[in-house]
């Protein structure tokens, strides 16, 4: 084990033996390195105000992202590369030329938000500088941060300003410096770090979480920290022990064998998206509004599976898929169906001592029609009050097999087996439709919160397979590109 957190911050390699394992990224930059340009506006990873760019070794190259400050822990940043607002600062005292195309354009009023959109800008510069960002890349890599004054318009100018094919900046230039800087701080030694009775551990392959989730039953473990980290920001708790799963190899593989894609637990939803919306194009809108970008780039699907909440948004998906779940203790591996694994609410079957490995993915047959839907009050950044997924198997207007899954509908993610019934064997057709969107009321007693109530629930759940119909069955309407919808001319 080594017992320093090493990082490069301000072109400098950081080093950190002792710190609280849930000192999060915002506090050590404002309180023990007076970097405040990085902002607190929600600490929840709602606003974007602490928005920081991240680098880490990928291949023969850094890849930079962009996160939230506030809910990253410190001790994740071991091994990688931190920038923040005050590194834009040229020698000279010259901005940089996202901050001027900021000036240039208006972008920025009271300022409060400007350094948070000054980083998700930078991320997006330096991320592929060969080649233009399109207003639709500007849009999702600036949806994570919020601003109350400018209306968004000039920023938005401001970065198709900037973000043009052939970018350069100091940063891009001074890449094979930072890359040995980098590489200089790898290590193949798990991490840990010890301050008082509390520790945080990174664990560097499966054996050595085994062995630590053994020895600390109580330890949380933490992948992307974007629910663990409003536990520490939100309800001030102190978590006695954390593991870190996000340098565990195995736990970071992508994999295809036989008929599964094998997702490791701590992949994000940024690396995971491309892998699965191939196989499953029609998880693409869902992907792309969890969170917004810091969120993503941050958050797992196996942290989406594993906190057992009613409202994730992947495992509705998943669960019409037939994905299953690989579960690893010290004593051994299991396989499960994803859908046994939410027991109840609150409630999952996950032993003492057990992590989530993988997510198993099948591959889709020829006639397999698949489509997933969220209904959240706000476009980006919200929890869905309902969640939906489709899969059925059509065969010459038949409905061969459905399989049907809501979020937000039941304590756990549930399938309307209902619903299935009188899809199953019936014809592809709006008589059939119909019935089954009755039958949802067979399936399901929704509750009432701040999100929605019972009957909007019910309502849009039914509503939702009408429109999974139609969109698979209609060419006059609106189809989805992507995450917004567009109406299509019907050809006459
Ligand atoms: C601003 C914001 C927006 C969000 N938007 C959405 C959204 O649109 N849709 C949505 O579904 N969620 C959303 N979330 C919630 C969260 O981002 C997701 O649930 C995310 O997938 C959690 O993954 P994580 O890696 O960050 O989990 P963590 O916070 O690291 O962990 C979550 C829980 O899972 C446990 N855990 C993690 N990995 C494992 C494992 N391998 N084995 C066993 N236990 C494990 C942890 O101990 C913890 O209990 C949002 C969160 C924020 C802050
Ligand atoms: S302070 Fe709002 S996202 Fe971090
Ligand atoms: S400029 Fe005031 S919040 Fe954005």
């Amino acid at each position: 084990m080594h017992t320093t957190v090493r990082f490069i911050l301000a072109g400098r390699i950081e080093e950190i033996s002792h710190c609280d394992p849930t000192l999060t990224v915002l506090d050590y930059l404002r309180e023990s390195k007076a970097l405040r340009g990085t902002k607190e506006g929600c600490a929840e990873g709602d606003c974007g105000a602490c928005t920081v760019v991240v680098g880490e070794l990928r291949g023969d190259g850094i890849r930079y992202q962009a996160v939230n400050a506030c809910i990253q822990f410190l001790a994740t940043l071991d091994g990688k590369l931190l920038l923040t607002v005050e590194d834009l600062c040229e020698p000279h005292g010259e901005l940089h030329e996202i901050q001027r195309a900021m000036v240039a354009q208006h972008g920025s009023q009271c300022g409060f938000c400007t350094p948070g959109f000054i980083m998700s800008l930078l991320a997006m510069f330096l991320d592929d500088p060969d080649n233009a960002k399109t207003r639709s890349d500007i849009e999702s890599g600036l949806a994570g941060n919020l601003c109350r004054c400018t209306g968004y318009a000039p920023i938005v100018r401001a970065a198709e300003q900037v973000l043009t094919a052939h970018r350069q900046d100091r940063f891009i230039a001074e890449r094979k410096q930072r890359l040995e800087q980098l590489q200089a701080i790898q290590t193949v030694e798990s991490l840990q770090i010890v301050c008082g009775e509390r520790h945080f551990y990174a664990p560097r392959s499966m054996a050595t979480l085994c062995t630590l989730l053994e020895q600390h039953p109580n330890a949380v473990m933490i992948a992307g920290a974007t629910d663990v980290g409003l536990w520490v920001t939100k309800q001030l708790r102190e978590l006695e022990s954390v593991i870190y799963l996000g340098a565990v190899e195995e736990l970071g593989a992508i994999d295809s064998a036989d008929d599964w894609l094998s997702i490791g637990a701590a992949v994000s939803y940024t690396d995971a998206k491309e892998a699965i919306t191939v196989l499953y194009p029609g998880f693409m809108p869902l992907i792309e509004r969890i969170g917004a970008t810091q969120v993503r780039n941050a958050g797992t699907i196996g942290g989406n599976i594993a906190n057992g909440s009613p409202i994730g948004d992947m495992p509705p998906g998943l669960i019409v898929a037939g994905a299953r779940l690989t579960l690893r203790s010290a004593h051994g591996q299991r396989t499960i169906d994803l859908e046994d694994y939410f027991i109840g609410y609150g409630k999952q079957d996950l032993r003492a001592g057990e992590c989530v490995e993988q997510i198993l993915l099948p591959l889709p047959s020829a006639q397999q029609i698949f489509a997933t839907y969220k209904i959240s009050k706000r476009f980006e950044q919200d929890i869905s009050s309902v969640c939906a997924a489709f899969s059925l198997q059509v065969n010459d207007g038949l409905i061969m097999a459905a399989r049907v899954c809501f979020g937000g509908m039941a304590e756990t993610p549930k399938r309307a087996t209902t619903c299935e019934q009188v899809l199953s064997g019936n014809t592809w057709c709006q008589e059939t439709i119909e019935c089954a969107m009755a039958a949802i009321v067979e399936d399901f007693t929704p509750i009432t919160d701040v999100r929605a109530s019972a009957d909007y629930r019910m309502r849009v759940a039914q509503n939702l397979l009408q429109r999974f119909y139609l969109e698979n069955t209609s060419n006059t309407f609106p189809v989805r590109l992507g995450s917004r919808f567009v109406p299509v001319i019907a050809d006459v």
